[in-house]
């Protein structure tokens, strides 16, 4: 252990993990009901960091009756879209404030290295409730002119009225744990809903330390509730709750497909951010300088544990030894280790199953004939941290090509032509999340843009995201989207109101 690292946690972390976390349920800390606890672990030494309370379904019960009286009665719904905007933006304040110490307790309970969790995952966290303050002001309906054709010469004045969805149940996962709750909160807020987070079992911490901030903000009792527990008993009790009116879930299409079939029951809205295989395409005229760090961060930032990472390298022949070779170097110089050591610029996974679950897909890749030329297996010693992995010889049909892996491996295949070959390569899974483009060729980048499936497309670039930005998926990598003007569809709901004159 370096001296920086025996710094941490740092005193003010060090107190909030001494007590038992409890969760935030109608403005209070609270136990869980049946006094039930879990441990929360440091994936970099696999040693527990803090207790939580482990939330069942009579606790999410509770905390969507809160959510309902916060919803219906009470200070929140009589608030002006100004005033709810004012709030929504301390909370952006608040959480840039406490910088310092939610970047720590992100990389203590996520692995990821401190520096990222600095410079990206809190900032954006951030930003994102302080662009969401801006949109309360301005949600406004439309004046429609009506013609009422069996009605002749009777006039009416048409309008409508983008009112807030209701209780939202909001599932999230461990990749980004503040990021994700900020992801999911801001734009609930900004509508004026009320909601009941479930955080991930892996990464509650930061999400709790928000929840206090969001009482300092002065956020009204009830209007978000902190459940932490398990997805099968917390998790499924909300998605199946009758008095819930939408479900928002970012985590794994197998448990989007759950979330879908527990909310059939009562017809829940239901929005989702599910898993991802993304083709990441380098052309022969690209300039490699920057595609071949680009391809390397695309897959292997945050450990790969991205739903958008570029995990399905496409490189054009002639320049597909140079791109295999360029990424495996990058992969190499990756230094792995605990997040709080400045000089880690990869940590661990987040937890032994994830390990497990992507040195299953290191084992099946080899199986199925794929060749690692760099890393391959898991690392010695504790924590569960994988070497970054290029896998080349695959074949379309191999599962490292059509699975998700969500840890720090990617497959590289060549092509010949920017045809239609390509492009049905490039769309050949059952996700469309994202995909990346390099080229100096602004026609061929164009073009392929507009064929591939997938809610985004970065072209000469990696990894970008901003709160204006629209994030989500075609086909099996969800419905709905995240961020941007597009996220509050999620939650309002369109009244039309007609007076005859
Ligand atoms: P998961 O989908 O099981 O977990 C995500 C969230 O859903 C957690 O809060 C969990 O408690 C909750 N959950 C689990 N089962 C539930 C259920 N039956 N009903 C309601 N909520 C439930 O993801 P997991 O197991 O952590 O990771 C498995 C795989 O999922 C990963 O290897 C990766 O491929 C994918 N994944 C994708 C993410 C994304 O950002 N799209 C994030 C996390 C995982
Ligand atoms: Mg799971």
């Amino acid at each position: 252990m370096s001296a920086v690292m025996k710094d941490f946690p740092t005193s003010v972390n060090q107190q909030f993990l001494a007590t038992p976390k409890k969760m935030l349920i109608n403005g209070k800390w609270v136990p869980a009901l049946s006094g039930k606890t879990f441990e929360v672990m440091d994936p970099s030494t696999a040693e527990p960091i803090a207790r939580v309370a482990e939330g069942e379904k009579e606790d999410i019960d509770i905390a969507v009756r809160a959510a309902r009286a916060a919803f219906e009665s009470g200070p929140w719904p009589a608030m002006t879209p100004s005033q709810r905007g004012k709030l929504v933006w301390k909370i952006g304040e608040l959480i840039a404030q406490h910088a310092d110490e939610l970047a720590e307790l992100e990389t203590l309970n996520n692995g990821k290295p401190l520096a990222v969790a600095k410079a990206a995952d809190i900032p954006l966290a951030a930003d994102i409730f302080q662009y969401m303050a801006g949109w309360t002001t301005k949600i406004e309906g439309k004046t429609i002119p009506l013609s009422v054709l069996y009605t002749p010469g009777a006039r009416y004045h048409s309008y409508t009225l983008p009112e807030p969805i209701g209780v939202v149940g909001q599932i999230i996962p461990w990749n980004f744990p503040l990021l994700m709750a900020a992801w999911k909160l801001a734009p609930a807020l900004a509508t004026g809903c009320t909601i009941v987070l479930k955080v991930a079992e892996e990464t509650p911490l930061s999400a709790l330390r928000l929840g206090e901030l969001l009482q300092e903000a002065g956020l009204p009792d009830g209007v978000v509730n902190i459940v932490t527990g398990f997805g099968e008993t917390a998790g499924a009790a909300l998605a199946a709750h009758p008095g819930v009116d939408k479900i928002a879930f970012t985590g794994s299409t197998e448990v989007g497909r759950l979330i879908v079939q527990a909310a059939a029951r009562d017809l829940k809205h239901v929005s989702l951010e599910l898993g991802g295989k993304s083709p990441n395409i380098v052309l022969e005229d690209a300039d490699l300088d920057v595609a071949i760090p680009g391809a390397a961060n695309a897959v292997f930032f945050n450990h790969g544990q991205c739903c958008c990472a570029g995990s399905r390298l496409y490189a054009q022949r002639k320049i597909y030894d140079q791109v295999v070779e360029g990424v495996a170097a990058q992969a190499r110089s990756i230094k792995l280790g605990s997040g709080l050591d400045p000089s880690t610029q990869m940590g661990p996974m987040v937890s032994e199953t994830q390990r497990n679950r992507v040195c299953g897909y290191l084992d099946s890749g080899r199986k199925d004939g794929a060749r690692a030329i760099t890393g391959g297996k898991p690392r010695d010693g504790a924590g569960y941290f994988i070497e970054p992995t290029v896998f080349v010889d695959t074949q379309p049909n191999m599962k490292i090509v059509q699975e998700e892996i969500f840890g720090p491996v990617v497959t590289v295949a060549p092509f010949d032509e920017v045809n239609e070959e390509l492009v049905r390569a490039a769309n050949d899974t059952i996700y469309g999340l994202a995909a990346g483009i390099w080229t100096r060729d602004v026609s061929k980048a164009h073009t392929l843009a507009a064929r591939l499936k997938t809610g985004t497309v970065w072209i000469n670039c990696y990894n970008i995201f901003d709160a204006a930005l629209p994030f989500g998926g075609y086909k099996q990598s969800g419905w709905g989207r995240e961020m941007g003007e597009a996220v509050l569809e999620n939650y309002l709901n369109t009244k039309a109101v007609t007076i005859g004159l």
